[in-house]
């Protein structure tokens, strides 16, 4: 018996602790009611009578022994566990963890800079509605009955939520933001100077070059004498401010319902500079924007005397303009928020 004392008193002296796993063992082993001290004790019985007492001695000093071993350990063992929560190992050598900023959308970008540029030279900015009925987006600006534009191969319809009117609603989703001219022309006196940016809508099929809804700018000047030479001058100032020096500008004659005479704007190619690429279809020229006097009878429409009063309009997508700034090529990216290219425009 006294040599068992003396093996175990040896393996706790040599007992080793780092975990409270391993403090639960020790306490199993030597501390509970089930370990072996509690055992040794159990045995004391079949001990002879006169070794009883002295055994009985070694055997309390090593239940204290085991006592204050496993105290000790228990104090150990908090420590640690202490340590190890409230300082995290922190390696100052490590990059910081980047602080993402947001960015503006490059049509954002592109848009503000357009009205920046109108606004000095005395535009303001005016807005009217994305669903809009046919006489504005189309009947007061001159298009016929007939005319392609208004088939529901290129236009949006919107049906009108009441269950008695009959399905051909005279509703649709913009087709451009030339609608904004007549509401302005309504309701306010010349002069009219403004730009209107907004979204329009188109039934198309979505893919590089193509998208059923994207962003124009408007813009219309209405007073007495206003001539074509005004609309030139504008236009030139604009990309003089909104391209790369040199850049060249070229009026084509065209055809509008609403403007007469009615011109595109080129400009030569952004992208290869006028030699010709992809992008300009090897022409050197792109085109920018739509233009031209304010027909006399869209002017009548609106309830001004076109005998006392002209103007010009035009109008320009937003994409495009941001394309040629940005060489953007695929107009999905606008709208699939993929941060790796949004992230290109941050800090500008
Ligand atoms: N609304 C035309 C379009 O969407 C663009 C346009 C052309 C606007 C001539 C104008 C204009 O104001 O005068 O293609």
């Amino acid at each position: 018996m006294l040599d068992r004392v003396k093996d175990l008193h040896q393996e706790i002296e040599h007992y080793v602790i780092n975990s409270p796993e391993q403090l639960e063992q020790f306490r199993m082993r030597f501390i509970s009611r089930k370990g072996v001290i509690t055992e040794l004790f159990e045995g004391l019985k079949h001990v002879p009578q006169a070794d009883r007492r002295a055994v009985g001695q070694e055997l309390n000093g090593l239940k204290n022994f085991a006592q204050e071993r496993f105290e000790s350990f228990s104090q150990l063992v908090d420590e640690q566990q202490a340590a190890s929560k409230s300082v995290a190992p922190v390696d100052l050598t490590l990059p910081s963890i980047p602080n993402l900023t947001g960015t503006q959308h490059p049509l954002t970008l592109v848009r503000q800079r357009i009205i920046q540029i109108f606004e000095r030279i005395g535009f303001n900015v005016a807005d009217g509605p994305e669903i809009e009925s046919d006489w504005y987006n189309f009947g007061a600006l001159n298009f016929p009955d007939n005319h392609p534009a208004r088939d529901m191969q290129d236009t949006f319809f919107v049906e009108k939520a009441s269950a008695d009117t009959d399905v051909s609603s005279d509703m649709l989703l913009r087709t451009h933001t030339s609608n904004v001219q007549i509401r302005l022309m309504e309701r306010q006196k010349p002069p009219i100077r403004s730009i209107m940016p907004g979204r329009v809508y188109r039934n198309e099929t979505i893919s590089a070059r193509a998208h059923c809804m994207f962003h124009q700018v408007e813009g219309i000047y209405i007073d007495r004498n206003v001539g074509f030479k005004d609309l030139k001058d504008t236009l030139y100032h604009f990309v003089k401010e909104m391209f790369e020096p040199g850049t060249l500008i070229r009026f084509r004659p065209s055809y509008f319902p609403f403007t007469e005479p009615s011109a595109e704007i080129d400009i030569s190619c952004q992208i290869c500079g006028g030699k010709g690429c992809n992008i300009c279809k090897h022409s050197g020229w792109v085109e920018i924007a739509g233009s031209g006097m304010v027909d006399p009878q869209v002017i009548a429409n609106c309830g001004i005397d076109p005998e006392e009063y002209t103007g010009f309009a035009f109008g320009m997508g937003i994409e495009r303009i941001t394309q040629l700034k940005y060489v953007v090529n695929d107009l999905r990216l606008y709208t699939e928020n993929d941060v790796r290219f949004l992230r290109q425009f941050e800090g500008l």
